[in-house]
């Protein structure tokens, strides 16, 4: 199976795994991607089981409404039974990093929003350890610099992702060659420098199923 057959199976039998576990009526989580793109496809038969879909980025939404499911605002839900999402890298402990599209803080807000977090993903994206692909992180425009600074010490190589604004307005700075033995703390530690909207490690909430 060559990798976009891969994204089709898990695509598929995650929406299988909705059409059995989502009560009928409840709103689904959606995250971002190539992956979910076609997960997207695959919930078309399934329109009328949906109270609707939370999207996790502009490109989500429109993918949604094309077929036909009514996009929910977050602040109008309480909680959501499931999110189905992808991933850049999954460890044996399903934390990840996430952001390769650039929608990491809105995913970020959904799954902490959801009761089960699905990850589908293809082989290539499984790893022992995290930190092969470049950390994604949000930043505030006017604060790109200084912490890049702030990277750099870290022993991180950022690169500002050029031409990328995200859907809320900020930019995405992929730093190389950070070591991340503990993702949890390094969640943490990226999280609180001033001007980070958030990191794409999900470590302290990582997924909760691999497909
Ligand atoms: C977007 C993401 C995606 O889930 C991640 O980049 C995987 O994408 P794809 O399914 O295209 O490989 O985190 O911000």
């Amino acid at each position: 199976m060559n990798q976009n057959e891969q994204k089709q199976a898990v695509a598929q039998a995650a929406a299988d795994y909705v059409a059995k576990n989502l009560p009928r009526g409840a709103v689904l989580g959606v995250g971002s991607g190539s992956t979910v793109h076609f997960f997207i496809d695959a919930l078309a038969p399934l329109r009328a089981h949906l109270g609707g879909a939370v999207a996790s980025s502009e490109a989500a939404r429109h993918w949604l409404e094309a077929i036909g499911v009514p996009v929910v605002d977050l602040n109008h839900v309480d909680r959501l039974a499931i999110y189905v999402d992808g991933a850049d890298e999954i460890d044996p402990q399903l934390r990840m990093i996430k952001g390769g599209g650039g929608a990491l803080t809105r995913e970020k807000i959904v799954a902490a929003a959801s009761d089960v977090f699905v990850c589908i993903a293809d082989d290539s994206k499984r790893v022992e350890r995290l930190g092969r692909f470049p950390l994604p992180i949000e930043v505030i425009p006017m604060a790109a610099r200084q912490i890049t600074c702030q990277l750099a010490a870290l022993g991180g190589e950022p690169h500002l992702r050029e031409g990328f604004v995200t859907d809320n307005g900020n930019l995405i700075l992929d730093v190389c060659n950070l070591t991340i033995d503990d993702p949890v703390a390094m969640e943490s530690a990226l999280n609180q420098i001033p001007g980070v909207v958030t990191c794409g490690l999900f470590a302290l909430r990582p997924a909760d199923m691999l497909v």
